[in-house]
């Protein structure tokens, strides 16, 4: 194939984003041919955009059925993106999905089974922050070895910020109905995903979700999370969407040196001597390992992230270049903030391997029957 026909469903926020980036031709080797949404006011505004030049649909099972398509990319609430991807790869499309993956674990392993039968088509999520190059850095130093093995990851989250307007907007936002979570489910996935891409995924997780803090929303819009690794590391998530500025700062400790990511820099604090050797062979009492300030800038601009998750999607297709972001790793961010939210629900430390999914979903329903929307 050298030209990946997209047909894109869900023309809301972002997905009218990524249409106009195809239709504009920003992505070489990739091309808008149809436009989906249930919304006849948004298919109006594709239709003034677009005009004759691509097909209209209502529903997305017939989208997904076009002959002429041959990739789907959703980008329609999250509790929909499985059963969307699921029927396109049933119909031998590539599939491209929004963040998260969906709602809770037991929906997206469905979604990761279906795929899985269908080797021959490509599957990718927009996790986009992977495409900055500090995050990268960050991946590469930790994946190496060069940091050593990890003691400690701290992640404050905080510069969400989203006034009581934004929840007022409306919709399906931040009702369990409409969109089964708040900031775990909507904001923060790009953190908690980059979290476990970098660190690898925790053994345990205690949290305390508060729901509704400072404003009239049902859902989680301040978390605080402590997590534990299989080899005894221990982590801090902390996100929110109330307190303004906020804070975007990542921490990672190893026994070879720490990693600090913040305002678009990765400050990289390479130690002399690995702590673990310094401290057996160390007889001074006020000493340390002492340690070289390394550091990298990155002006990465938020909209090109998700240009290049379609560009490299697009030569996953034609080129079989590797993916940044495969849709079978949008499960991982989401087991975590499941067992965020699970937590909080039954006040227990969940262990991931292990989490009770079913409980998970039972939870979940209960505040979905009493939802607002
Ligand atoms: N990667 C990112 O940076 C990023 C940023 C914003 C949103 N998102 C994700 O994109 C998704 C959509 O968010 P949004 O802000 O664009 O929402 P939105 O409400 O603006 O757009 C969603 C669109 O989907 C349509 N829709 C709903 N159900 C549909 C269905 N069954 N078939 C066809 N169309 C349907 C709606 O009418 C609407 O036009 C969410 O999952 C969100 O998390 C990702």
């Amino acid at each position: 194939m050298n030209k990946v026909r997209y047909g894109l469903v869900g023309y809301g926020n972002m997905g009218s984003v990524h249409a106009d980036s195809l239709f504009s031709n920003k992505i070489d080797n990739g091309e808008l041919v149809a436009v989906c949404d249930t919304d006849k006011l948004k298919l109006k505004n594709a239709k003034e955009k677009f005009h004759d030049k691509v097909k209209y649909y209502e529903n997305y099972e017939e989208i997904v059925k076009d002959n002429f398509v041959d990739a789907i990319i959703i980008a329609t609430p999250h509790f929909s993106h499985p059963q969307i991807a699921i029927l396109s790869f049933k119909h031998n499309k590539h599939v491209l999905i929004e963040k998260p993956a969906g709602v809770y674990t037991k929906q997206v392993k469905e979604m990761n089974e279906e795929a899985l039968k269908h080797p021959e088509l490509t599957f990718g999520i927009m996790f986009n922050q992977r495409t900055n190059p500090i995050y990268q850095k960050a991946k590469e130093i930790v994946s190496s070895g060069e940091l050593g093995e990890i003691r400690r990851t701290n992640w404050l989250i905080t510069n969400w910020y989203r006034p009581q307007a934004y929840y007022n907007s409306g919709g399906w936002r931040a009702t369990w109905d409409g969109e089964g979570g708040g900031v775990l489910l909507n904001q923060s996935p790009h953190q908690l995903d980059l979290w476990q891409w970098i660190c690898g995924m925790p053994e345990k997780v205690t949290a305390y979700c508060e729901f509704g803090k400072f404003r009239d929303v049902e859902v989680e819009n301040d978390v605080t999370a402590f997590a534990t690794y299989p080899n005894k590391a221990t982590g801090i998530f902390i996100t929110s969407t109330h307190e303004y500025p906020g804070t975007n700062r990542f921490e990672i400790s190893g026994d070879k040196g720490q990693i600090i990511i913040e305002n678009d820099q990765l400050i990289y604090n390479q130690l002399k001597v690995s702590e673990r050797v310094f401290n057996q062979e160390n007889k001074e009492p006020w000493s340390n390992p002492g340690y070289e300030r390394i550091e990298f800038n990155a002006n990465n601009r938020w909209g090109m992230q998700h240009n290049e998750i379609i560009r490299n999607f697009t030569n996953a297709i034609v080129h079989n270049t590797p993916l940044i972001a495969p849709g079978i790793e949008g499960i991982n961010e989401l087991t975590i903030s499941n067992a965020m939210l699970l937590s909080t629900f039954i006040n227990q430390t969940i262990e991931l391997q292990s989490m009770d999914e079913a409980l998970f979903l039972d939870e979940l329903q209960k505040r979905m029957k009493m939802s607002k929307q």
